[in-house]
This record gives C-alpha cells, structure tokens and sequence, in this order.
C-alpha cells in the first residue's frame, strides 16, 4: 500500500479513537524529513558516504531542522538534484554532529564489586571471566544528555529520564528485547536500581507513543520488537517486591499489550473454528531510514508496484528480532532472496508465547493487586491463546509448535529453537510437551551440535541463520527443557548450557570480547552474516570501535 494511503488509514484510526473517546491521540510514528524521510535521507544514503547506513540517522543536527533543509534545498536546487559526493560531505560537516555526542558514559550507581554470583562460581578461570563481564555495565551505562530534552528535534535520540545499558559496538541507544536479557544481567549482578530505571523509560515510551519501539530513536518508531516488557516488571517486582510500582505502572503494561491485541492480530479459520494470534505487522513503507540504501536498492530488484509492500515486511522482520532469517522467506516465490520476504504471513511460535506469559503475568499482577475483574480478563484471554495454539501452532506428530503460514495455510515445519518458545514461556497445559520437545530436538538432530544451537538448519548467509548462534535463543531452549520434572531432560539443558558457556568462553580466551553470535560450524567463532560487522565487546579496552570488531583483541 502506497505510504500516503497508510497515512489516511492512520488518520482514520486515531479519528475512530478519540470518537470513542477512549484513546488519546497518538503522533504519527516519524514525521522527520531528516531521520525517517524525504530528499536529504535519500541522498545522504544513497551517495554511501558512511559505510553504514545507521551512521548518518545517528548524527545529531548542529542547528534546526528547518534551517538544515532550507540550505539543503538550496544546495539541491544549485545542483539540480544530483549533488557531488564532497559537496554533500561538505554540507553534513557543516550542519551535522559526529555520533554518540548526546550520549555521555555513566557507572552505574548500584554497580558494586562482589556481587554473590561470583562467589559461586568455583572454578577460579569462570570466575575471574565472570569478574571481568560483571566489570562491562560500567562501560555499557549511558546517560541521555539534557541537551536532548531541550531540543529533541536536534537529534534522532529519543530523550529518556533515566540511565540504561546500551547493547554497545554500533548500537549505542537501548533496545526493546535486548533489553530483557540485560536486565536478568543486572539483576544476577544486584543491580535493582538500574533495571527500574530502565523499566521507567520504557513505560513512558508507552505512554507517549503506545507502545515500546524497536529501539530509542525516531526511525524505530514505526516498529516494536518482541513484547517482553511485562516480563521485565515480573522480573524486577519477584525481585525486589517493590509493588507500589507495579501498581502504579499495570495500566502502562495493559496500554503496551492493547497495542500488540489492536495493531498486531490476526484471525485463522481452521477446522470450521476462527482463532486469534498475532504477527509482527509494519503498515509503513519507504526503506527503513538506518538500512536505507540497502532496502532501496532491494527494491530496484522489484516491479515499482511491489516496492512498499517489501519494506513493510522488511520492517516486520526487524520487529521480530530476527532481521534476517530464511524463516521470513519460506513459502514465498523464492526463499533464497530476501526480496521474497513475508514476515507478516507468517504466525510466530514466539510472539505467541510471549504474549500468552505477559497474559499469564497480567492476571497474577492484578490477582495481588485485588482487581478480580482485570485478573479474569487476562486469565480469559491466555485461555483463548492456549487452545488456539494447541490448535493452529501444535504439531503432535513432531511433538513442537511450528509457525502457521496464513497463505499457504499450513506450518513451517523447519528447525528453529523459537519453536520451543512456550516451554520457556510455561505456555502450555500438558506438562508431557516438554519431554516431547526433548525428543523434537533428538530427532532433528540439534543435540548434535557441540558449540550452541543453532538458529536454523539453512545456510543463507543471513544472521538469523545457520550457522549462528545466539544467545537469547539458547536462553529460550534451555530454560525451557529445565521446566521439565525428568531428570534426563534436565541433564540435557544443562549440557546445553555447559557448550554455550564454553564456546563463549573459548572465544573469549582468544580474543578477550563477548560477541553478540557465534559461528558454532567453526569451533565458536564469532558469527557473520547478515547487515554489518559481528559486534563484540571487551570489557579490557575501550569501547570498540564500529569496524574492525571481530579481530583479536589485545589483554592488556
Ligand atoms: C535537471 O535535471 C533534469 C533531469 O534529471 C533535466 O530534465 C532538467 O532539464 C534539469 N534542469 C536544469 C535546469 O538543468
Ligand atoms: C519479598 O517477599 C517475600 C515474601 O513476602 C520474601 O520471602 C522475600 O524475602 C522478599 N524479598 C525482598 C527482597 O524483600
Ligand atoms: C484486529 O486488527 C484490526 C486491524 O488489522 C482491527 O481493526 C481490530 O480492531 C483488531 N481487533 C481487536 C480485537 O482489537
Ligand atoms: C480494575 O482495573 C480496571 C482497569 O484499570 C479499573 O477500571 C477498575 O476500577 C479496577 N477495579 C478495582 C476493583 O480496582
């Protein structure tokens, strides 16, 4: 759909909101003719003058936006639109910042030396490795410059009140699911005050614009990631039973999971039955503003008809966290390019789970909290997901959930460890599934491979893709099997567990930098593939910089 009639469609929908009366109206996600749209993107990114596309939106403006594009206008005007590549550079220097600058470093205030986990760790190498990450949040801690907050318009940065951890390398602005795991981190390292913080930041994220970005910045707007956020609450408020807090935030975390239920469902007829679920679903096109010439030029391989529908479904795909898998591609006219991409066709086993624990999680909050009635809404609604999972995503043959593939109606039966996404979430009624997922995993053989599990059995060159690794989906696998009562099950996630610490670990030994995926064909290395350069982190030297990442660090 052209990006004009998105526009109208949105127009409706907030019109249709505030005639209810219920919703507030929401801004449109991005309106900026710099970060999100417009002639100066366009032609800053397609010149390439950055050897990546995120390092432009990332550069904060030196004065305001209407006086950058009036001189931009000139300068295309002088040029007839076809401005010479050090013209260009000469008109970012003048108007433009280097990135990072509305950041500043921050140790966090909670961080202290001899967090109890270490003293846990009996083997003295783990353990001084385990010192040395836990020294990591003192680099990783960022701080939004106040600059921000008076001139957001400045900056492509989204101001946020409170500090947070950064994932580091080229992703300097905190993420929505990453941030998840970042905070089991902090909370392992007894760091309560630094998750809240970042808890705050994403509910005011929530009351602003309705739901959590992909990631703190303008050009992320249009887009969520996987919706962990009520997770998170759970996390810190088991943590610290800080539940004046929970009370004060649940109906933040109701507005997030209305977003996903008004914005992100989908209905499946099977069997005479109609079943709700939700997929990843961008309605915007144009190329997304940080990957701008590559989706442009993905585009050109297109009939000029077909161009906005691809970068919605591109933008889908980074919503699912999984930008870019083969499992986004299957089905399609040609699954080896990832112009056949078709996130939103697909019904995710994990957006699934997610939301059916967050459903889980809302019911128990307000069953403490008092509130029956909100408790059996939630209750209700995590009902209607397990029976639609048990009958669209279950496959009792294989003995695990499969996506569901709304055109060709039927399931993606390929290997992915989110198929074992409800294991982790504890979405199922049947305690039975987890030692059939057990035999899933023996009968595809996963258990095979000896340096982590893999993110698919298709070799694509694609990150999200064998033969990487990431660590979030070990978590998934792992913590799931560990649900289960049978010992040998057990004994499974923890031999699992054992490679992923020893690959990671190994690498570590060699290079002295934590990476965000490993190639487990290769022994452990560091992963490739995908957009950019592997991106890895040493607690030893400085902060690394944008290039050259994924060679050898020094010790000392
Ligand atoms: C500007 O460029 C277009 C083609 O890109 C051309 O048709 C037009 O004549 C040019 N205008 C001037 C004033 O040179
Ligand atoms: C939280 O409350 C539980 C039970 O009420 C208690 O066992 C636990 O020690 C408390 N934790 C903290 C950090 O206060
Ligand atoms: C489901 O999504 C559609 C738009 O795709 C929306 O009109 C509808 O209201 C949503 N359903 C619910 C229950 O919010
Ligand atoms: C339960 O929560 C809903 C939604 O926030 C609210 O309208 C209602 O008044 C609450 N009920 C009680 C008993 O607190």
């Amino acid at each position: 759909m052209p990006e004009k009639t998105w526009e109208l469609c949105l127009l409706l929908l907030l019109g249709l909101g505030l005639g209810l009366g219920s919703q507030q109206a929401l801004p449109p996600p991005c309106e900026s003719q710099i970060y999100c749209h417009g002639e100066l993107l366009h032609q800053v990114q397609m010149a390439k003058l950055y050897q990546d596309d995120k390092q432009f939106v990332d550069m904060p403006l030196s004065s305001a936006p209407d006086q950058v594009l009036q001189h931009f206008n000139k300068l295309v005007n002088t040029h007839n639109h076809s401005i010479p590549a050090d013209q260009l550079q000469v008109f970012l220097q003048e108007h433009f910042h280097a990135v990072g600058q509305e950041l500043q470093p921050w140790i966090p205030e909670d961080w202290k030396d001899s967090p109890r986990f270490l003293q846990k760790i009996s083997d003295s190498k783990l353990r001084s490795w385990a010192g040395q990450l836990h020294q990591l949040w003192k680099k990783l801690g960022k701080k939004v410059k106040p600059e921000v907050l008076h001139h957001p318009e400045r900056f492509s940065l989204i101001y946020s009140q409170h500090p947070f951890i950064v994932p580091g390398g080229r992703f300097l602005e905190f993420y929505y699911w990453d941030s998840y795991w970042v905070m089991e981190g902090l909370l392992l390292s007894e760091m309560p005050e630094t998750v809240k913080g970042m808890l705050q930041n994403f509910l005011d994220l929530v009351q602003i614009y309705g739901h959590v970005p992909n990631g703190a910045r303008v050009y992320y707007l249009q887009r969520s990631q996987p919706p962990l956020l009520t997770l998170m609450m759970d996390r810190y408020v088991t943590y610290t039973n800080d539940t004046a807090f929970l009370w004060d935030n649940i109906g933040t975390l109701a507005l997030e999971l209305d977003f996903w239920t008004k914005n992100r469902n989908i209905s499946v007829n099977l069997g005479g039955k109609s079943y709700i679920l939700n997929h990843y679903y961008v309605p915007y096109g144009g190329p997304r503003p940080e990957s701008y010439s590559k989706d442009a030029e993905l585009a050109d391989t297109l009939p000029e008809g077909n161009r906005e529908a691809l970068w919605a479904e591109l933008k889908a795909g980074a919503e699912s966290g999984w930008d870019f898998s083969s499992r986004w591609l299957i089905g399609g006219p040609n699954p080896d390019l990832l112009s056949s991409i078709r996130t939103s066709k697909l019904v995710p086993v994990d957006l699934n789970a997610f939301l059916c624990q967050a459903e889980e999680l809302m019911s128990n909050f307000y069953t403490s909290l008092g509130n029956d009635s909100q408790a059996t809404k939630y209750r209700n609604l995590r009902e209607q997901r397990l029976a639609a999972l048990k009958a669209i995503l279950w496959d009792e043959e294989k003995g695990v959930w499969f996506d569901y593939d709304l055109e060709n109606r039927k399931k993606n039966r390929e290997f992915y460890p989110s198929n074992l996404a409800p294991l982790w979430a504890g979405c199922f009624s049947d305690p039975g599934v987890v030692d059939k997922a057990l035999k899933y995993l023996e009968d595809s053989q996963i258990l095979t491979y000896r340096y982590g599990i893999p993110t698919s059995l298709r070799k694509t060159g694609r990150q999200w893709d064998f033969p990487n690794a990431w660590a979030p989906l070990q978590d998934l696998v792992i913590r799931g099997l560990a649900k289960s009562p049978s010992p040998r099950t057990q004994e499974v996630a923890f031999q699992l567990a054992q490679n992923w610490i020893r690959t990671n670990f190994d690498a570590y030994s060699q290079k002295a930098a934590m990476y965000e995926k490993y190639d487990i064909s290769n022994g452990g290395q560091p992963g490739g593939g995908g957009e950019y350069e592997v991106q890895g982190l040493s607690p030893l030297a400085m902060p690394l910089s944008r290039r050259g990442l994924a060679g050898p660090m020094e010790w000392s």
